[in-house]
C-alpha cells in the first residue's frame, strides 16, 4: 500500500513510505520508541486521526524512546505539557500537546511557544495531537503522522514527510 496525502505534491522520485500494521497498543507504543530513535530537538510532528486513534498511544511511546520521565497522559485539558528526558539522557524533551484546545491558533509552534511552558520547540520535540490543517503551511518542515483504525480494532499508521530531510531519516527508522 502506497502512502498518499493529496495535500502535498509528490516530489520527484520521491520514495512511497509502507504503512505499518499495528494491532495492539503495545505495538503502537512500541512504534513510537522506533520513531524517537530519529527525532532530534526542533522536530515538529503533527498527529492526525480519530479519537481514540492511538495518537496518545503512540506519543506515549516517543515519550519513551526519549526516555523522559514520568507518564505521558492526554493533554487534552492542558493545551500542552513539557516531559524532560533524565539528565544524563542527551535527548530532547518532549512537548506534547493538543491543538484541540489551541483554540483559533493558526500557528501551533508559536502558540506552543507563548504558553511559557519553559521549554522552545526549537530545543524540543514538539508533537501535536489534531494538529492537521494547521502547521501545513507555516512550518517549512514536519512530519505527519496518520493514525486510523480498522474494524477489527487494529491501527494503521502512515508516516507522511513534509519538507527538510524527513525522507532520509525515514529511510533510517529501524
Ligand atoms: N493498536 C492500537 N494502537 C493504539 N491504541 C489502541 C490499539 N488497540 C487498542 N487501542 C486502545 O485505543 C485507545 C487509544 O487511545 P488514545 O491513544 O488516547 O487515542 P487518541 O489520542 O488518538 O484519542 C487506548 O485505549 C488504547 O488502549
Ligand atoms: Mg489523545
Amino acid at each position: 500500500m502506497n502512502v498518499v496525502d493529496p495535500t502535498v505534491p509528490a516530489a520527484p522520485n520521491a520514495p512511497v513510505f509502507p504503512i505499518v500494521e499495528l494491532s495492539t497498543v503495545e505495538e503502537t507504543r512500541a512504534f513510537g520508541r522506533r520513531l524517537a530513535a530519529l527525532l532530534r530537538a526542533g522536530d515538529l510532528l503533527v498527529l492526525t486521526g480519530p479519537l481514540g486513534a492511538g495518537k496518545t498511544a503512540l506519543t506515549q511511546g516517543i515519550g519513551a524512546g526519549l526516555g523522559v520521565i514520568g507518564d505521558v497522559t492526554s493533554p487534552t485539558f492542558v493545551i500542552a505539557r513539557v516531559h524532560r528526558p533524565g539528565p544524563a539522557s542527551g535527548r530532547p524533551a518532549l512537548v506534547h500537546a493538543d491543538a484541540y484546545r489551541l483554540g483559533d491558533a493558526v500557528d501551533p509552534r508559536a502558540e506552543i511557544d507563548d504558553l511559557d511552558l519553559d521549554a522552545s520547540v526549537d530545543d524540543a520535540v514538539t508533537v501535536v495531537e489534531w494538529g492537521e490543517g494547521m502547521v501545513e503551511q507555516l512550518v517549512d518542515a514536519h512530519l505527519r503522522v496518520r493514525i486510523d483504525r480498522r474494524d477489527d480494532d487494529s491501527r494503521l499508521i502512515e508516516l507522511v514527510p513534509v519538507g527538510g530531510d524527513w525522507v532520509d531519516r525515514l529511510a533510517t527508522l529501524s
